[in-house]
């Protein structure tokens, strides 16, 4: 793909705004690429993800992804002492097929937890919730709900989970390179007669930026990076909306020394357009998935700081080691032989453990509000110390819990 497809309402959007302002923040750039309401990636119609979309996911693997998940939930409410009105909440769901999965296995394997919940959908993007509500009505009407932002969440009363799948590396980002002693933004800019884009350099655009930059410190001469301050935003909204439970986000991502290391020279930004790798995230904005990997450890420390308390930090294949084992046991025990059903499922874990791919790119960070013993999730049981693994300071914060 070349610039020369650049010529969309989105494209000449964006080139208008420099013209009147100057160059904008790649943050902003990729803000308009991905959520711009009519013109934005993810606000297209029948935007798909798997084979026919541009990437895959582990909801898009198959069924079994969120029927494992929802076993999980099953054990949280369980270890909660299972309470009354228990909330899932997810937020980037998308098509809702991963709701629709949890709420399936659970009215089936759980009457009792399925009597007590509330599925609430967080979802600020009309098209998708219209999609999550044509999947999920019929079978689930009395059972979800839809907010429009976390901020929406009744928090006096929401005991539970908040759970997001590739949610915060889907967030847009500022891009920054390490020159001649400093830190310096990434903006977009246009020139030349047919007001091409391309990067150019500039003085950091906000002071959280900097702040950010101080903490991940000097790099070698011409580092590039991203920060991600949505994502560490994020964890401090979810600290405010939970009174008590636990909070799981799974994404592409490391810790902040790794994630920051010299092994990654040029970053983790890219962009993808049906499976394929594309190097200039110019060429169709608007029709190409944006995304970059997430640092779980500032993530973490915002959620330490908001009063949640670190209990997981594990990849995906360690964590379905555990997880796996309360869900399959109950299914093989007994039968002599698979179903064709179980098969699938087999298949289907294969690919979300593999270590190659799913099992070792994607992490789990965990959370909690008031039940530490939620660190005996049968998913966290082949996890390490998860503050040791994200490089956290010692000891945590003291947070004051309440009663
Ligand atoms: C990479 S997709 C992942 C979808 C799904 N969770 C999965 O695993 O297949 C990212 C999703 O996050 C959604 N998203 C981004 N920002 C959001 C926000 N602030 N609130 C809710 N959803 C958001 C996007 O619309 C998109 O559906």
């Amino acid at each position: 793909m070349s610039q020369a497809e650049t010529k969309t309402e989105l494209a000449d959007l964006i080139r208008e705004r420099i013209r009147r302002n100057g160059p904008v923040t790649f943050r902003w750039f990729m803000e308009q690429a991905l959520y711009h309401p009519e013109w934005g990636y993810y606000s297209r119609p029948n935007q798909k993800i798997g084979r026919e979309g541009d990437f895959y996911t582990s909801v898009s693997v198959g069924p079994v992804w969120g029927r494992i998940m929802a076993s999980q939930f099953l054990a949280a409410w369980k270890i909660m002492g299972r309470p009354h009105a228990f909330a899932i909440v997810e937020q980037g769901a998308h098509d809702g097929r991963f709701a629709y999965d949890v709420l399936s296995w659970l009215s089936r394997n759980s009457p009792e937890l399925f009597e007590e919940l509330v599925y609430v959908i967080v979802e600020p993007n009309k098209n998708f919730e219209a999609e999550q509500r044509v999947l999920l009505t019929q079978n689930f009407k009395e059972k979800t709900k839809w907010l429009k932002g976390l901020m929406d969440l009744d928090t006096s009363a929401f005991l539970g989970v908040i759970f997001c799948n590739e949610l915060l590396d889907a967030f847009p980002v500022h891009r920054v390179v390490f020159q001649r002693g400093k830190w310096w933004e990434l903006f977009v800019d246009i020139s030349g007669p047919e007001d091409q884009f391309h990067l150019s350099l500039g003085d950091l655009s906000i002071d959280s930026l900097r702040r950010q930059l101080e903490i991940i410190g000097p790099r070698e001469e011409n580092q590039m990076a991203e920060v991600n301050l949505k994502a560490i935003n994020w964890a401090s909204d979810v600290s405010s909306a939970l009174r008590a439970g636990l909070v799981l986000a799974v994404d592409y991502g490391m810790s902040r020394t790794e994630l920051y290391s010299s092994a990654r020279p040029h970053g983790t930004f890219r962009c993808y357009h049906k499976h394929r790798l594309v190097d200039d995230p110019f060429a169709a904005i608007g029709a190409t998935d944006m995304t970059c990997h997430v640092d779980f450890t500032s993530v973490a420390e915002s959620g330490e700081r908001g009063g949640l308390q670190v209990i997981g930090f594990l990849d995906q294949h360690h964590f379905l080691v555990g997880a796996s084992q309360t869900y399959f046991s109950p299914l093989i025990e007994g039968s002599g032989k698979m179903s064709p059903d179980l098969q699938a499922e087999l298949r289907q874990l294969q690919a979300l453990m593999h270590p190659s791919t799913m099992g070792m790119a994607f992490h789990f960070l965990a959370m909690v509000k008031h039940v530490p013993e939620l660190k005996n999730l049968p998913g966290l049981s082949f996890g390490d110390d998860p503050r040791k693994a994200l490089g956290l300071c010692q000891p945590p914060p003291v947070n004051d819990y309440g009663s």
